[in-house]
């Protein structure tokens, strides 16, 4: 089940990687579940249009740290020329991979006719596939769903589309748009896209533990990705590979695990300085003490930290 893979010209030291997820998946937390084991993370999504635009925002995003690789970078965006800028840009930046989203649901998305709306245009999607390949030597991936809704599965064509015009490997989502991000994953749909084409197939949607990796390894896919289950998780990846090789997996204890939110905190400080990375930590601070008896005063303590200094003192008092 777990093994190495080639994507294009990139050969990878495993098939488990993160998903990409807006507002989560940045520069220091890809770098943490790199560190957890992950053989390839992925890049929250950024708009071609603005970068085209050379949006400060949405520059800064394309940054990837020296020890930040392998990572695939996500462009989305509905516009020959933007696609073909933005993927340059997303190369010279150094990104290992260069994504294409063709199946975000959110309404804002949609009405830029990009993320999911690109479902229902394949010849659209194929020239955006056939540009952003044009653009660059290196590897490009399309991410997009089973599809629209129950009984309507699209994801075999769509994954045709792209391996024709010659992107290197497609992502799944086993999930309908109509499903947004919740709901069981349609496995035997998924299936049909791994048989439908050769180039391979990463499967993701619903993937907490090992199990659920097993499952979706067994449609065909010949790569899993993981996305909620790794916020709070890092190790994820790491726990996963040792149970596949008859390893027992070792859960952190809440002291480690809490030391390893505080190494986010800080890297989260030093890439977007101390008001924004404590900002972005608040949001994720729930899954990172999930489960533990006392969670709910970590969170509230946590909540009233504004400073570094302030979340260290809350942690280390966690921790004695
Ligand atoms: C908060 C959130 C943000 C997401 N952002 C992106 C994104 O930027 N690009 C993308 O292709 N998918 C995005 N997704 C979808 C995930 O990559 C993934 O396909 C989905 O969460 C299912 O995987 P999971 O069940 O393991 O979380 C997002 C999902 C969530 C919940």
């Amino acid at each position: 089940m777990i093994k190495k893979i080639k994507i294009g010209n990139l050969t990878l030291k495993n098939n488990l990687f993160l998903a990409p997820l807006a507002g989560i998946t940045d520069s220091p937390f890809r770098t943490i579940c790199l560190k957890g084991g992950a053989g390839l993370v992925w890049a929250e999504m950024v708009s071609s249009q603005a970068l085209k635009h050379e949006n400060k925002r949405s520059n800064k995003m394309l940054f990837i740290g020296e020890d930040e690789h392998p990572v695939a970078m996500q462009i989305f965006g509905s516009e020959l020329e933007s696609i073909a800028i933005s993927t340059k840009k997303a190369d010279e930046f150094g990104a290992d991979i260069i994504d294409i989203n063709a199946g975000c649901p959110v309404k804002k998305i949609l009405k830029s006719n990009s993320g999911a709306a690109l479902m229902y245009d394949e010849i659209l999607l194929g020239k955006i596939i056939a540009t952003a390949v044009k653009s660059t030597k290196k590897p490009i991936t399309l991410k997009t769903r089973i599809g629209i809704k129950q009984g309507q599965i699209s994801g075999d064509k769509l994954a045709k589309i792209a391996e024709s015009e010659g992107a290197s490997a497609v992502c799944i989502h086993a999930r309908y748009v109509s499903q947004v991000h919740s709901g069981e994953p349609d496995l035997e749909a998924l299936n049909k896209v791994c048989n439908a084409v050769k180039i391979p197939v990463i499967a993701n949607g619903g993937v907490e533990n090992f199990e659920t990796a097993k499952k979706m390894f067994e449609t065909g896919a010949q790569a899993v990705m993981i996305g909620r289950g790794a916020i709070g998780n890092p190790s994820i990846f790491k726990n996963i590979i040792d149970e596949a090789n008859g390893k027992i997996p070792k859960p952190l204890t809440l002291e480690n695990q809490l030391k390893l939110f505080l190494q986010l905190v800080e890297s989260n400080t030093k890439y977007y300085g101390e008001k924004m990375g404590i900002l972005r930590s608040r949001k994720v601070v729930g899954y990172w003490i999930r489960g533990f008896d006392n969670s709910a005063t970590i969170r509230q303590e946590f909540m009233k930290a504004t400073t570094l200094a302030e979340v260290r003192q809350v942690i280390s008092e966690m921790i004695s």
